[in-house]
C-alpha cells in the first residue's frame, strides 16, 4: 500500500482497553489484551502518523497493564499520545506514556494543526472535573496557538451521549468547559473516550467525537451497558491542513 498524503495528519485514538494485572481477567465477559491485540492489524495497515489513547488503559491501574499495552501499541509503527481515564494512575501511566498531560495540557503541533490533550481525572472521583486553574491553562494554550486548527482530546464527555449508565459520569460543569472553547474559533474537534459506543455530533463548527473502547462496547442509547456484538474499534481521523476532518472505525479483521 502506498504511503498516505503528506498533507493530513492521520491519527487512531484507541480508548477505554481497561486491561488488567491478570491478562486473564474478564472485561465485561471479554479478554481486554485479546480485543486490543486484534484491532492491531487494521491500525497497521491504516498506517497513522500518531496514536491517541483517551484513557482508562488500565482497569486496575496496574504497572503489569500499562506495560503490556505500551509493548502492544509499539507494534503500530506510531508515537502514542496518551491521556488519563477516571480508572488509571497518572502518576504510574506517564512512565510507560511519557507523551501526555502530566503536568498541564499536552499540546502536539504538525502539519497545521495542534491538538491538545487534557486530564479530566480527579482521584477519587468517576466523573470528570476541570478545576478553574486547568480551565485558565487551556485558555493560554490556546491563546497561543490561535493561528492552528485545534483538536482536543479528554476522557470524560463534554456533553451527554444519551446513554443513561455513563451519562451519569460525565465531565462536571461542562458549561465551564464550553465557554473556554467558545472563544477559540480555530477549535474544529473536540474527541474523548469513556462512553464506550460511537459518538459523533456537532456543536456550531465544531465536531464531537466519543470513541468506542478496545475491548467492550455498548449499544447506544441504553439505560445500562448492553454489550454491542460488533466487538472491539478504535477511531480513525485524517486532519486536513484546511481545518476539515474525516473519521471512521476500524475493526479487527
Ligand atoms: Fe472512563
Amino acid at each position: 500500500m502506498s504511503r498516505p498524503s503528506p498533507h493530513l495528519l492521520r491519527i487512531v485514538q484507541v480508548s477505554d482497553c481497561h486491561v488488567a494485572r491478570d491478562p486473564q481477567t474478564a472485561y465485561r465477559g471479554q479478554n481486554a489484551d485479546r480485543n486490543l491485540s486484534s484491532l492491531l492489524p487494521a491500525i497497521r495497515r491504516w498506517q497513522p502518523d500518531l496514536l491517541l489513547l483517551t484513557g482508562d488503559v488500565s482497569e486496575d491501574a496496574s504497572a503489569a497493564a500499562y506495560g503490556r499495552v505500551a509493548a502492544l501499541l509499539s507494534t503500530a509503527g506510531a508515537p502514542v499520545l496518551a491521556l488519563p481515564g477516571n480508572h488509571d494512575d497518572p502518576a504510574l501511566m506517564r512512565r510507560y506514556f511519557p507523551l501526555g498531560p502530566w503536568a498541564g495540557p499536552h499540546v502536539h503541533a504538525g502539519r497545521n494543526w495542534q491538538l491538545i490533550l487534557l486530564d479530566s481525572t480527579e482521584p477519587g472521583c468517576i466523573p470528570g472535573v476541570f478545576s478553574s486553574s486547568d480551565l485558565e491553562h487551556l485558555e493560554r494554550c490556546l491563546a497561543k496557538g490561535a493561528d492552528r486548527n485545534t483538536l482536543l482530546a479528554l476522557h470524560h464527555q463534554p456533553v451527554a451521549v444519551d446513554s443513561l449508565w455513563i451519562d451519569r459520569y460525565a465531565l462536571e460543569r461542562p458549561e465551564e468547559f464550553w465557554a473556554v472553547v467558545d472563544r477559540h474559533p480555530q477549535v474544529r474537534c473536540v474527541t474523548w473516550g469513556h462512553v464506550h459506543q460511537d459518538f459523533s455530533a456537532g456543536r456550531g463548527e465544531v465536531t464531537l467525537l466519543g470513541s468506542p473502547s478496545s475491548v467492550a462496547n455498548s449499544l447506544p442509547g441504553r439505560e445500562a451497558f448492553t454489550l454491542d456484538l460488533g466487538g472491539p474499534a478504535c477511531r480513525w481521523l485524517e486532519l486536513n491542513a484546511a481545518g476539515t476532518l474525516a473519521t471512521g472505525l476500524l475493526r479487527a479483521t
